[in-house]
C-alpha cells in the first residue's frame, strides 16, 4: 500500500527530528525504566527477592486483575530463578509486594480510563497502588522493570515512583492483509505493547490484498477474499479478551472505499465496476472502490458493521479512507451524474459524502470514526479521530478546526529508519503552535506495521525493539528525550521482551541457519552488525516483491537500527575525539577493518554454498572496499599524513556506492566512515 516516495518525502521534509542531546541530572542511581516514569527517585538500598517472597492483592480483587498478578510472577520467577510462593494472599501484613487497587476501572475501557499508578519500593515491603486494574497492569509492568540482578541475588531498588502516561492513545497497527499473521503472532505482539505500556491494537483487517474476518452474514467476503487465512469469529473474541486483559483497546479497521478489491472477489455487488476482481498479489494502489451512490451499498454496510461491532466493543471504529484511486468513478457515468446532482464537485467531495454516510451509519452502531488524513473534512462530526500519515502538519489543521488527531506520520516502522529517528517525532513537540484546547485533541499516536515485507518470522524483529522507543514518547514526559539513555534502557528491554514469546532476537539465527543451509552462521550474524534492511521504497525499487515473494533473504532477516551504526559510530567518533592520539583508540578501529576482511572472505565461502545468499558475494565484496577505505583513513590520520589528491573524492565516491542497496540490505556504518575519510582529507595534528 502507500506511495513509498512520498512517504520518504514526508519523512525527510517535515519532520527532520530534532535529536537532543539533554544529560540525565545529577548522579541519581541509574534505572531501566522503559518508558520512563512521569516521577522517579531511585533511592540506594534494596527489597530483596528471595524464597521469602509473597505477594498479596488487599482490596478490589477480580479475575483479571489476579490473572495479571499471577503472569508477572512467572515472569519474575523465571528472571530471577528464585523459587517463591504462587499463592496471592489477601492480607498485607506479611506480604513482600502488596497491591492495593480501588476498583475494575471501565467495562470496556475508553481514552478515559485511569491508567496512573504509584510503586513504592522500601526495604521491607513493595507497594503498588492503583484506581484501575488497568492501572495496576501498568504499574506490575514497572515492577518488572525495576528487578535487577547481581552476585548477591534478585533485588528490587528502593524507589518511589508515581506515573501517568502523557497521550491516552498510544497505538500499535498491524497489518494481517498483505501477509497473513496467525493468532499466535497478535497474542505475543499484545504481550509486548502491555510490557511498554501500549494501550491500542489497531487491527488492519482488510486490504486489496486480503479480507481476514470471518463474516457470517456475508460469508463469501472471508471464502472468497481470504485464500482461507482469515480469523473466526471465536479467535476474534479471543484476541479481543486478551487484549483486554492486558489493558489494550482493540479497535478494527475496515479499509474503505478504496484499498477493497478483496471485498469484491466473492461478490462484486457494491463495488464501482462490475469485475470481476481476484485477490490482489502485488502491493500499492488499485482501482476498486465501493460505489458510493448507490443506497444498497450502504444498506450493505449497515448490516456488515452491525455484525462486526459484536466482536469489537470499543468506542472507536477505523474506516481508512486513504488512497483512493479515482479511476473507477471517473469512468462511470452514473457517479458523474450523481456527482453533477448532488452538487459534488469532484471525488473528493464525493469521498466525503460517503464518508458522511459512513459516519452516521457509526452513530447509529454507537461508533466513533477514525480514518486516516484523506476523510478530512469539515462536514464531519467533531469527535472524529483523523490520523495523520502524511505528516504532522494536518495533525494539528485537523486539530485547529476541532477534530481528534492521532499521528502516525513519522512512526512507520517500514522506513526502516532508526529507534532515535522515531523517538524525536513528537505528536505534541515543544514547538507546537496549537492552543491548549486544541493541543487537548491530539489524543496521541500509532506506530504502523504494514505487512508488504512481514511474515511471522520476521514480524516481530520490525516492530521490535523500535516500538518501545516510541511507547516511550508517547508515554514519558516530552522532556524524556536523551537518546543514548534511550538505548541504554532499550538494551535491557528488548531481552525482557523475550520473556513473553516474541523472537526478535532468536528469530532470525533460525532464519540464518536455513538460508546457509548449517549452523556455521557465526559470519553472518556478524554481518547483520553490519547491514540493515531497505526501507519499503528501496526494497520494491530493488526487487519488487509481492505477496508470493519467500521474505527470506539476507534483507528480510537483518534488522534495522544495526548495533554497528551506533557501536561504529562510537568508535570512530573516540578516535577522531583523542587529539593525544592514543594508540589504542587507533588499533581498536584497524583491528574492526581487520575482523572486517576476515569476514568478508567466510562470507564469500558461504555465499558460493548457498543459492539464496547469492547477494551476499556483493555486500561481501564492498565489506572489503569499506575495509581498505576506512584502513587507509586512519593511517593518514594515525600519522597525521595528506592523502594524495583525488583521495578523498575517491573514497567519497565509493561510498556513496556503496551506501545505495546491496542486494535487499543497506551497510550501517556509511556516515562514520564518510566522517572519517572526510577528517582524513582535512589537516591533522602529527602523531606525537
Ligand atoms: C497509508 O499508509 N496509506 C495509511
Amino acid at each position: 500500500m502507500r506511495t513509498p516516495k512520498l512517504l520518504t518525502a514526508v519523512l525527510l521534509l517535515n519532520i527532520v527530528p530534532t535529536v537532543c542531546a539533554q544529560s540525565t541530572a545529577g548522579a541519581a542511581p541509574q534505572h531501566h525504566l522503559l518508558p520512563v516514569p512521569a516521577s522517579v527517585r531511585i533511592e540506594p538500598g534494596r527489597l530483596p527477592i528471595d524464597k521469602s517472597f509473597t505477594v498479596a492483592v488487599t482490596q478490589h480483587r477480580d479475575a483479571r486483575l489476579l490473572r495479571g498478578v499471577a503472569r508477572a510472577l512467572l515472569r519474575l520467577k523465571a528472571r530471577t530463578g528464585v523459587e517463591f510462593s504462587h499463592e496471592i494472599k489477601k492480607d498485607a501484613a506479611a506480604a513482600t509486594f502488596t497491591i492495593q487497587v480501588s476498583g475494575p476501572g471501565e467495562a470496556v475501557q475508553s481514552i478515559a480510563e485511569n491508567e496512573s499508578y504509584s510503586l513504592r519500593v522500601a526495604a521491607q515491603q513493595a507497594t503498588l497502588k492503583a484506581a484501575t486494574v488497568v492501572g495496576a497492569l501498568r504499574g506490575l509492568e514497572t515492577f518488572l522493570q525495576l528487578v535487577e540482578r547481581d552476585a548477591s541475588g534478585a533485588f528490587l531498588p528502593l524507589a518511589d515512583i508515581a506515573d501517568q502516561p502523557r497521550f491516552p492513545w498510544r497505538g500499535l497497527l498491524i497489518d494481517v492483509c498483505r501477509h497473513w499473521q496467525p493468532v499466535e503472532v497478535i497474542k505475543r505482539n499484545l504481550d509486548a505493547m502491555a510490557a511498554v505500556k501500549l494501550n491500542v491494537f489497531h487491527w488492519h483487517l482488510s486490504a486489496d490484498q486480503g479480507f481476514r474476518i470471518e463474516s457470517r452474514r456475508f460469508p463469501k467476503l472471508h471464502e472468497f477474499g481470504s485464500d482461507g487465512l482469515y480469523y473466526t469469529q471465536e479467535q476474534v473474541r479471543d484476541v479481543v479478551a486478551y487484549a483486554r486483559d492486558r489493558g489494550i483497546r482493540v479497535v478494527p479497521e475496515f479499509d474503505m472505499p478504496g484499498h477493497s478489491t478483496s471485498w469484491f472477489v466473492g461478490d462484486a455487488r457494491y463495488a464501482t465496476a462490475p469485475g470481476p476482481y481476484a485477490i490482489i498479489r502485488e502491493f500499492g494502489v488499485f482501482d476498486a472502490t465501493f460505489d458510493p451512490t448507490r443506497e444498497e451499498v450502504y444498506r450493505f454496510l449497515d448490516k456488515f458493521i452491525g455484525e462486526m461491532k459484536s466482536l469489537f466493543p470499543d468506542a472507536y471504529w477505523h474506516i481508512g479512507g486513504d488512497e483512493v484511486k479515482s479511476k473507477q468513478w471517473d469512468s462511470s457515468p452514473a457517479i458523474a451524474a450523481f456527482k453533477k446532482r448532488r452538487g459534488l464537485k469532484d471525488n473528493e467531495a464525493l469521498q466525503a459524502w460517503f464518508n458522511q454516510r459512513l459516519s452516521r451509519i457509526l452513530q447509529k452502531h454507537n461508533k466513533r470514526m477514525v480514518g486516516w488524513d484523506e476523510i478530512f473534512h469539515s462536514d464531519l462530526p467533531k469527535d472524529t479521530v483523523v490520523q495523520s500519515w502524511r505528516g504532522q502538519k494536518s495533525l494539528g489543521e485537523g486539530a485547529k478546526q476541532g477534530f481528534h488527531g492521532i499521528l502516525s506520520a513519522g512512526y512507520y516502522l517500514d522506513a526502516m529508519q532508526t529507534s532515535a529517528f522515531h523517538y524525536a517525532v513528537d505528536p505534541l513537540p515543544a514547538s507546537s503552535d496549537l492552543d491548549p484546547a486544541a493541543a487537548g485533541r491530539i489524543l496521541g499516536g500509532e506506530v504502523c506495521m504494514w505487512g508488504e515485507l512481514i511474515t511471522p518470522e520476521n514480524i516481530d524483529s520490525r516492530i521490535w525493539p523500535r516500538s518501545a522507543a516510541i511507547a516511550e514518547r508517547l508515554w514519558s514526559p516530552r522532556s524524556v528525550a536523551d537518546v543514548s539513555d534511550m538505548y541504554r534502557r532499550l538494551g535491557r528491554v528488548s531481552l525482557q521482551l523475550e520473556e513473553v514469546g516474541l523472537r526478535h532476537l532468536s528469530g532470525p539465527d533460525a532464519m540464518l541457519r536455513r538460508l546457509a543451509g548449517t549452523s556455521d552462521i557465526e559470519p553472518l550474524r556478524e554481518l547483520l552488525r553490519l547491514v540493515e534492511p531497505l526501507s519499503l521504497g528501496q526494497r520494491q525499487r530493488a526487487r519488487r516483491a509481492t505477496q508470493l515473494t519467500p521474505l527470506t533473504t539476507l534483507g528480510d532477516i537483518a534488522s534495522p537500527d544495526a548495533p554497528a551504526r551506533r557501536d561504529f559510530s562510537a568508535l570512530v567518533g573516540a578516535f577522531l575525539l583523542d587529539s593525544s592520539r592514543d594508540p589504542g583508540k587507533r588499533q581498536a578501529l584497524s583491528r574492526e577493518f581487520q575482523r572486517w576482511r576476515e569476514l568478508a572472505a567466510e562470507i564469500a565461502r558461504l555465499a558460493a554454498s548457498s543459492p539464496q545468499l547469492q547477494d551476499a558475494a556483493g555486500v561481501a565484496a564492498t565489506l572489503t572496499e569499506l575495509a581498505a577505505t576506512g584502513e587507509e583513513a586512519v593511517s593518514f590520520i594515525g600519522e597525521g599524513k595528506t592523502p594524495p589528491d583525488g583521495w578523498t573524492a575517491a573514497k567519497l565516491a565509493l561510498l556513496d556506492r556503496a551506501a545505495a542497496p546491496q542486494g535487499l540490505v543497506r551497510f550501517a556504518v556509511i556516515p562514520a566512515l564518510r566522517e572519517l575519510v572526510t577528517s582524513a582529507g582535512g589537516s591533522h595534528p602529527a602523531a606525537p
